[in-house]
């Protein structure tokens, strides 16, 4: 079985029951991936479950006061993150007639909203073939790929980029992007990754070098 294959087989066995997988809604999707761009996943479900009962559709959410927003989003930090999605459900509402856009190409014009966040979202929700690359991602490519070049050089970028994308191309691209950030979150985690059972072992490069704990390299800038 290629790389890829085992790494959807063991998501397939393995995924988290998260509240907002089986939700193709890009709004729902955008709501997820901003609050989890600030806080861990089990610190994040109740605020995303909270957005969701208070703003159940981007219209909804544009229609808040804002101290309202703020108040919901308290405790995740960076209020002007909490600033910054209501700007943007106001100008979904004004500009996209309160359709949520669902392209990679109209996410990334988006505030808030980058390269990152836009494969999320067009993945998961019309699944676009955009890899994602987060830090789970790159370390999960850098340890199996054996690749030593710093994760945010811009070399490094380019590189894992570019094996992303080629990794996706004949996969389902939601299902596989989950399954990579999930096998990373899980599986080869920052710290003691769980390679005694991991199903790609006999591929892995780091695992032969024994360089799982110095992989990825991320220089200090
Ligand atoms: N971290 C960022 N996005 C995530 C997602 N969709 N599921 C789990 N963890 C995540």
């Amino acid at each position: 079985m290629s790389f890829q294959s085992e790494i959807v087989s063991w998501y397939l066995k393995n995924k988290r029951d998260l509240p907002w997988r089986g939700t193709t809604d890009p709004y729902v999707i955008w709501l997820s991936e901003i609050i989890l761009q600030q806080t861990r996943v089990e610190q994040g479900k109740p605020y995303f479950l909270k957005f969701l009962e208070n703003y159940p559709t981007v219209k909804d959410f544009a229609n808040a006061a804002e101290e309202q927003v703020l108040k919901l989003w308290q405790g995740l930090g960076y209020y002007s993150r909490g600033r910054n999605m209501l700007y943007t459900a106001k100008h979904i509402a004004e500009h996209y007639g309160g359709q949520f856009p669902k392209s990679y190409s109209e996410l990334v014009k988006l505030k808030g909203v980058g390269s990152y966040t836009a494969a999320a979202i067009s993945s998961f929700s019309s699944n676009e073939r955009q890899a994602v690359v987060d830090g789970n991602v790159y370390r999960v490519l850098a340890r199996y790929f054996g690749i030593e070049e710093p994760i945010n050089s811009n070399t490094g970028q380019k590189l894992f980029a570019d094996l992303a994308k080629e990794l996706i191309a004949d996969q389902e691209p939601s299902v596989y992007n989950q399954a990579i950030m999930e096998f990373g979150a899980l599986q080869c985690k920052p710290k003691s990754p769980l390679c005694i059972e991991c199903p790609v072992q006999l591929g892995c490069e780091a695992f032969k070098l024994k360089k799982v704990d110095q992989l990825p390299v991320k220089l200090k800038k």
